[in-house]
């Protein structure tokens, strides 16, 4: 092998690269996300409250923390996108191959992503305008919007403008500028909400069934989607933390930033929690499942409350500044591709990559509780799809390749890690063997191969 497909990133610097902090900022910016604060607590309270978020916690240490670890390294140490860096490392052909299967997971998951990331704008708009405020059924004025088509589209539009413009600017330019500016005013947003949600007279009883664990609700499926909500939630399995990865200098502790991403990532869904669940106790509002959770039970809920409009409008601002500093991890992942593929320069790449998101989320957009909601296959709408399919199914497949290839095919990859020699030893094994099996059974167990 020659020196330089094995090598490490020790000479090469990229041209526009982050910051030492706003490569951290940026990270945590990806990993916290629409999965912390609208996935997650609807996932919690179809699967058991405090029960699920355990299981989703030990994921996350023992699985997902390995996990982001090697994808930074292999974006550094390849230095190239999330095929070529793959390809790079191990001088074949078919890890490079892989790598382009997370390159279009990624375009699946941005197309519905922004569909989303159009409902928090068009939310945070109609709370700070009043409008929200001034309405009283919160399921059925989320139908009329979702239903009508056209609202959805316009705003998922709305959505992958803001992203293209800030990815097509570039990395420190764009997307760490981005995030240096959003990442504080999300923290303040999130601490004024906390100390609001922790003053209701239901904070008690929403705390205690978002931390009591009560096991018997868990269901079989609850590892899989655990599991895949790990994943989801630190942008893991589809390339993103490579492709950031390579634009990390090589004086930067990868392992620190690891340990920051995992922690930030994990006090934001807890926090997150404390503020969903107490509020939707105080207000008695019965627990709305599914995706509409955030977009009907907390609207109603700030409607009563005094100073809910303002509240409401933080709250849908926190949302949409989660999901846009996100949604430009995710981006950046095609744009990256096809600029070292193509030679295109990153405006072009930025424009045609948002183009296509915008064209195949337009039947994401339509289904969600919108007007093509009846086509359904196997019970699922295509939202639904998009959405489980890639989170269950892509993003642990793409994981577990990424846990073989780190462990067993690149050599180096503790090296590039830069961990001492313990600290390499217990990753190297958690890669090798736990988190591949732990992967694997429970693949077969959700698929129904395995019962015990
Ligand atoms: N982690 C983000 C969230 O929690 C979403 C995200 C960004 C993502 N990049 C990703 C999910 C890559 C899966 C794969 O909302």
């Amino acid at each position: 092998m020659s020196q330089d497909t094995q090598g490490l990133s020790q000479d090469r610097e990229p041209a526009d690269g982050f910051s030492k902090g706003g490569f951290i900022l940026s990270a945590i910016g990806s990993s916290v996300g629409l999965g912390n604060i609208w996935r997650f607590p609807y996932l919690t309270s179809e699967n058991g409250g405090a029960a699920f978020f355990l299981l989703f916690t030990l994921c996350l240490l023992l699985i997902g923390l390995p996990i982001l670890l090697a994808e930074l390294s292999i974006g550094r140490g390849g230095r190239g996108n999330a095929a070529s860096s793959f390809q790079r490392l191990s001088g074949r052909k078919a890890w490079g191959l892989f790598g382009l299967i997370s390159v279009f997971g990624s375009v699946i998951i941005m197309s519905f992503y922004g569909v989303v990331t159009g409902w928090t704008l068009h939310y945070a708009v109609r709370s700070f305008s009043g409008v929200l405020s001034r309405e009283t059924n919160y399921a059925e004025s989320f139908q009329t919007f979702t239903a009508s088509g056209y609202g959805p589209v316009f705003w998922q539009v709305m959505a992958m403008v803001i992203v293209c413009w800030v990815v097509a600017r570039g990395i420190s330019g764009g997307i760490e500028k981005f995030n240096k500016i959003l990442m504080p005013m999300m923290v303040i947003a999130l601490l004024v909400l906390l100390v609001n949600a922790l003053t209701l007279s239901g904070a008690r009883a929403g705390i205690e069934y978002f931390l009591k664990p009560d096991f018997s609700k868990l269901t079989p499926e609850s590892a899989l989607l655990a599991l895949g909500h790990a994943f989801f939630s630190l942008s893991l399995g589809m390339g993103t933390m490579v492709t950031y990865g390579a634009y990390v200098n090589k004086r930067q502790s990868l392992k620190t930033a690891s340990l920051a991403v995992v922690g930030g990532d994990l006090l934001y869904a807890l926090v997150c929690g404390l503020i969903i669940f107490p509020t939707s106790f105080t207000y008695g509002l019965e627990s709305q499942q599914g995706p509409g959770l955030v977009f009907i039970v907390l609207p109603a809920a700030f409607h009563a409350m005094p100073f809910g409009f303002l509240l409401g409008g933080i709250f849908f601002l926190l949302l949409a500044i989660a999901a846009l500093t996100s949604a430009v991890s995710m981006l950046e992942v095609p744009v990256a591709f096809a600029m070292e593929k193509w030679k295109w320069t990153r405006t072009k790449a930025s424009l045609a990559t948002t183009a296509f998101c915008i064209l195949l989320g337009v039947p994401a957009a339509l289904s969600a509780e919108g007007p093509w909601k009846g086509y359904k296959w196997l019970g699922r709408t295509v939202f639904d799809w998009f959405d489980y399919s890639a989170s269950n199914v892509l993003l642990p497949f793409g994981g577990l390749l990424v846990t073989l290839f780190a462990g067993y095919v690149w050599k180096q990859s503790a090296q590039e890690a830069d961990l001492r020699p313990v600290w390499a030893k217990t990753w190297l094994l958690l890669l090798r063997y736990l988190a591949p099996i732990v992967i694997i059974l429970i693949f077969l167990y959700s698929a129904g191969v395995l019962r015990f």
